[in-house]
């Protein structure tokens, strides 16, 4: 195993212009491949409400639901660093809440950092408490999913000359405060790679073009449940399960699994006898593979 990546590595590769990897994952052996694969930082992040709790939006994905994955990640992951996203309301209320709350991902779930969504004027007292107690925080700006009733949908930010300009401002307040990172979502090419070339902390871009410092996709929109233009099918894991659970089914209804190859028999030496270690029934549970 190298050597954790973290804050540090993050502004090295600012300089050397080496690009970030980021996926999110909700569970061990998700984090386990992706560890296995290379991927820089592990984002737990609370789309966990739509990929994985099959709800309409993120907003009500709670603390208890976040520590509870980013606790399965943690256990995974040794050398990417693994970021918790801040849910909706853990952090808006007040910055004592917020430290409070970014604390508990360090202390009890073991994440290296956290990130919340919206600007330094809006947040700033929290995200400076936060960064106070020696937590790393990554910004989050353009389209920011807690914010989707008051934005009016799921839309790319930043097209008209006044919402990018503030996108621009955004992006600096956060690097001020002492953002280690920025999440630029859903923002035009052009417009994230002028706040990238602006900035001295490394941008991570989703459906924000080639020229971000970074990328960050959602696990599940590029296994091929995701239809976005920014995403891309990398394999149709989707397709994959779904053509298993119908050969299982029809398989079972038919007779033709399970045969004697996945029955037990009676030893003919020493019945009733445990299995020998090496037998156990368990053997290929493991995630690890
Ligand atoms: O929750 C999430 O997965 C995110 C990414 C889209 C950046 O915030």
């Amino acid at each position: 195993m190298s050597s954790r990546v973290t804050t540090a590595t993050f502004r090295e590769r600012k300089q050397s212009g080496e690009k970030i990897a980021v996926l999110t994952a909700y569970d061990y052996p998700s984090a386990l491949l992706q560890e296995e694969a290379g991927v820089d930082a592990i984002l737990v992040g609370d789309s966990l409400g739509m990929a994985i709790m099959g709800g309409e939006d993120t907003l009500s994905v709670t603390m208890d639901d976040m520590l509870h994955h980013t606790r399965m990640v943690s256990r995974a992951a040794q050398r990417a660093m693994v970021i918790a996203d801040m849910p909706f309301l853990s952090y808006q209320i007040t910055p004592e809440e917020a430290l409070r709350n970014a604390g508990r991902f360090i202390a009890e779930a073991g994440a290296q950092a956290v990130k919340l969504e919206g600007p330094a004027e809006r947040f700033g007292g929290a995200i400076e408490l936060i960064l106070r107690a020696g937590i790393p925080v990554m910004g989050h700006i353009g389209l920011t999913p807690q914010s989707v009733h008051q934005i009016g949908g799921y839309k790319v930010q930043g097209r008209d000359a006044a919402s990018r300009e503030r996108l621009k401002q955004e992006a600096l307040g956060l690097q001020e405060l002492g953002c280690f990172s920025i999440v630029l979502e859903c923002i035009p090419a052009d417009l994230a790679a002028e706040i990238t070339a602006s900035m001295q902390i490394p941008t991570i871009g989703i459906g924000a073009g080639a020229g971000c410092d970074g990328q960050v996709l959602v696990m599940h929109d590029m296994l091929g449940w995701g239809k976005a233009r920014f995403t891309k099918t990398y394999a149709d894991v989707r397709a994959a399960m779904l053509q298993a659970f119908k050969d299982y089914t029809e398989e079972v209804k038919s007779g033709a699994f399970p045969t004697e190859a996945h029955a037990y028999k009676l030893r003919q030496d020493r019945e009733g006898a445990a299995p020998a270690r090496s037998e156990s029934p368990y053997a290929s549970v493991s995630p690890r593979g």
